[in-house]
């Protein structure tokens, strides 16, 4: 059992936190927010994610995991601090520092003992030498520490499975045995380990997430070609993962990717390289083809309402930047709904989880109890998040109460020629070729079909 405090308990930090006490250990999750704070030592989960509560609950009780917002007490006896604090985007794209300087110099004014400081924030390259110097000044008198990058992979909706079977874990250090020794508290995960220099491992993250956006952009514009040329994209994301060197995975179109992570830490690489006089140029155009992708839905709602889009009812299902979680940080479904309120539409929604959140960034949204509620007298219903649930909605009702039969599958979660036969004028993205060996028109009216 080893003694480790957590500084940070968002998704990072509390999953992380829990995880490893639930692997035996030790942990203190510290965080500033004393309501997020009280609400833990309630048993009240800040975040939603599938699975946390129960191993939260299951490892306070076992006196093994316990939150505090005192510094002095988290590291009391910890032998390693893990800063999972966050790193927003600041100005120009630029990676936001500030917490992570905030947590870097109160660990080194209240460090008690040799200490190994482990970096799981998302960091620009060169952070952890930074925090080195950060904490050799702070510092009241020398303590012997020792700073360890071990970025964090896990995606929301998904954090405790990821947390606890990687498909790899990173160490970055110039302090070899350090970073050794912060590999082994992962032994039990049984996980390929990296263990590298401390800029390499900083840099795998943020390759790690723009090669995942890099594919998103990818397919989203092999999505644009099929519509104009009649494929279908999801057939051709098919044959392509199937070849084993491309993969079946992140290769779904839609519209666009969001959250908390891609968006910033694609912008942060890019902005690194550009000050590094190098030429992001694919980044750059990542990040066009993600920014086009939401108007793209916007450019079909145009379509199907005929160009006016003023006072029409339109629903929007799904909330959050993605399925099963509340996080609505840079979620293309409220960017979307925020489109349409400004364009003077009735925009109203449902979320399983992410309405509490939503109406707070955009009060003018009405908010709904179901999908069903949301579809009653609309014009168009725009599929924006890919929640499970949606997949098992009885469509045909859906159709029936809708004033205008206009579906927007955002996420093409329904089957085109499913949707056609119940009555719904459906556009999916990418899918030029709708079954039945039928080319149905292509939008904006150069298609080559008979519908
Ligand atoms: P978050 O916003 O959910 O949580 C950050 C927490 O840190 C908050 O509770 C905040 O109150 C706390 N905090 C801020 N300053 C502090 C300080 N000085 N001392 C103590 N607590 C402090 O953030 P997150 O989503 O967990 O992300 C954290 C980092 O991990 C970011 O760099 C992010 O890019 C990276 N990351 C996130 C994910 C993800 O899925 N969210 C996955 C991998 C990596
Ligand atoms: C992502 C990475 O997958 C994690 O490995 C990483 O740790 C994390 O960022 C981070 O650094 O924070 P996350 O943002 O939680 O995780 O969720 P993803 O499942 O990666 O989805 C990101 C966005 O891309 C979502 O908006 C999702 O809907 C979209 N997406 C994903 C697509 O549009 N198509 C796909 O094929 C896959």
């Amino acid at each position: 059992m080893r003694k480790i405090c957590v500084i940070g308990t968002g998704y990072v930090g509390l999953v992380t936190g829990t995880g490893f006490a639930d692997l035996g250990n030790d942990v203190v999750g510290v965080d500033i927010n004393p309501e997020r704070i009280e609400q833990l030592n309630r048993g009240i989960m800040p975040i939603y994610e599938p699975g946390l509560e129960e191993m939260v609950e299951r490892n306070m009780k076992s006196g093994r995991l316990r939150f505090t917002t005192s510094y002095e007490e988290g590291l009391k006896d910890a032998e390693f601090v893990f800063i999972c604090v966050g790193t927003p985007e600041g100005v120009d794209g630029e990676a936001d520092l500030k917490y992570v300087r905030a947590a870097a110099e109160t660990i080194a004014k209240l460090m008690t003992r040799k200490l190994i400081i482990i970096n799981k924030s998302t960091v620009p390259v060169g952070t952890g030498d930074w925090v080195s110097e950060i904490v050799k000044r702070a510092q009241p008198e020398p303590k012997p520490f020792a700073v360890v990058s071990c970025p964090e992979f896990l995606r929301e909706g998904s954090a405790v499975t990821d947390f606890m079977h990687p498909d790899r874990a990173v160490f970055g250090s110039t302090d070899r045995e350090a970073a050794q020794e912060v590999s082994e508290l992962y032994e039990t995960l049984n996980a390929p380990i990296v263990i590298t220099d401390i800029r390499t491992a900083e840099m795998i993250k943020y390759a790690s997430n723009a090669f995942l956006a890099t594919r998103i952009s990818f397919i989203n514009e092999i999505s644009i070609m099929c519509e104009k040329m009649g494929a279908d994209v999801m057939e051709v994301a098919r044959g392509m993962g199937l070849d084993k060197r491309i993969g079946q995975h992140f290769l779904q179109a839609g519209v666009g990717y969001g959250g908390s992570c891609f968006p910033k830490d694609v912008k942060a690489l890019a902005y690194m390289a550009a000050t590094h006089g190098t030429h992001p140029e694919l980044l750059n155009a990542v990040m066009q083809i993600n920014d086009f992708q939401r108007k793209h839905i916007l450019l079909k709602l145009h379509d199907v309402l005929d160009g006016n889009i003023q006072d029409k009812v339109i629903g929007i299902l799904g909330l959050a930047f993605k399925e099963n979680t509340d996080d609505i940080r840079e979620s293309p479904a409220l960017s979307i709904a925020r489109q349409l309120v400004n364009r003077g539409a009735q925009v109203r929604a449902f979320d399983p989880v992410a309405m509490e959140h939503s109406a707070k960034s955009l009060p003018e949204l009405a908010m709904c109890g179901n999908a069903y509620e949301v579809a009653e007298g609309a014009d168009a219903l725009v599929i924006a998040t890919p929640w499970n649930e949606f997949k098992q909605l009885d469509m045909a009702r859906v159709r029936a109460s809708m004033r205008l039969p206009n579906l927007v599958d955002g996420r093409n979660m329904y089957d085109p020629e499913t949707m056609w036969e119940l009555g719904f004028n459906y556009r999916g993205v990418g899918r030029g070729y709708q079954g039945r060996g039928v080319h149905f028109k292509s939008e904006n009216g150069n298609g080559n079909g008979s519908h």
